[in-house]
């Protein structure tokens, strides 16, 4: 699309309920280098921008593969410097991501793995496919995870599997990612997509305002519990100085549709 500039590692659609971002990297599985980070960094810039946001769905091309980790041949020559940059670049991309007001939906095609199943973490849900496989497999190259995956991954699956997988650098499918609460719905092979835009079509109508209210509130998850309170009621009255709040209720009550901002 025009206006994001040339992509040559994404490709970008935008549905009626849902902007849809694929990896096109079916070669190398999909797997992140630079310029995939860099094109994914811009298109998430004019997707802000554009305001106020759909839900954003993340995949990759083709039926094997969402994302296979960062581009290991990219990275085998890096020096340390080279890589703190790499890893610092994929980090800041990812809570770019995270912090995208909009709902994201990672729809799981294939192996989602290293910066795969970090980048699918940095989504707010996830749709598997059943030929789904998640893992952090960088202990077996002599690496950690580098794009977010041994703070995030914690936070999403808890501690014990968070160590389990990034220690193990095992692979698990489909049910296991469920069972853990890695993933939130487990689908068909070839429908995680068709699912995903399905989940974007239920969410679409709710408030925009309001959807990237709650996400800063939830993602600014605090452990001391009244800091996050506090959070939660600033956000709370926040919503009630937004045209939104109004329509919303007004529309309740007289039992229509509300038709909000967008
Ligand atoms: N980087 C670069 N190329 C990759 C890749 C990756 N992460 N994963 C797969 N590819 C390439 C392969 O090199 C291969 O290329 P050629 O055809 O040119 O040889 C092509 O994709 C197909 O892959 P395979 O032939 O290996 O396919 P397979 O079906 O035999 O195996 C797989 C599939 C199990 C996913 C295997 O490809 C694999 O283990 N990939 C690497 C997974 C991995 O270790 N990811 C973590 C990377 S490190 C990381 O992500 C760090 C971080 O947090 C930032």
């Amino acid at each position: 699309m025009e206006r994001f500039g040339q992509l040559q590692t994404l490709t970008v659609t935008q549905e009626d309920q849902a902007t849809v971002i694929t990896v096109a990297r079916p070669k190398a599985l999909n797997a992140l280098n630079q310029a995939v980070l860099a094109e994914l960094d811009k298109v998430l810039d004019v997707l802000i921008a554009d305001g106020p946001v759909k839900p954003l769905i993340i995949t990759g091309e083709g039926s094997k593969a969402f994302v296979a980790g960062a581009d290991i041949a990219e990275m085998a020559g890096m020096t340390p410097e080279e890589a703190r940059k790499f890893s610092r670049y994929g980090q800041k991309v990812f809570s770019k991501l995270e912090a995208f007001p909009g709902v994201t939906i990672a729809a799981i095609n294939g192996y989602a793995l290293g910066g795969g199943n970090e980048l699918a973490i940095a989504c707010d849900v996830r749709i598997a496919a059943g030929n789904a496989r998640f893992g952090q497999p960088e202990v077996g190259l002599g690496i950690i995870p580098g794009f977010g995956g041994t703070q995030r991954l914690a936070r999403v699956v808890g501690m014990a599997n968070a160590l389990d997988l990034i220690l193990s650098g095992r692979m698990i499918d489909a049910q296991a990612a469920l069972r853990i609460g890695l993933v939130h719905k487990v689908i068909d092979e070839g429908k995680a997509l068709e699912e995903a835009l399905n989940y974007a079509k239920t969410v679409v109508k709710n408030s925009p305002f309001a959807v990237a209210q709650a996400k800063k509130a939830v993602y600014g998850l605090d452990p001391d519990l009244d800091k996050g309170m506090e959070l939660e009621a600033d956000l709370f009255a926040k919503c009630f100085q937004h045209p939104d709040q109004k329509e919303g209720m007004t529309a309740f009550l007289e039992k229509r549709k509300a038709a909000f901002q967008r």
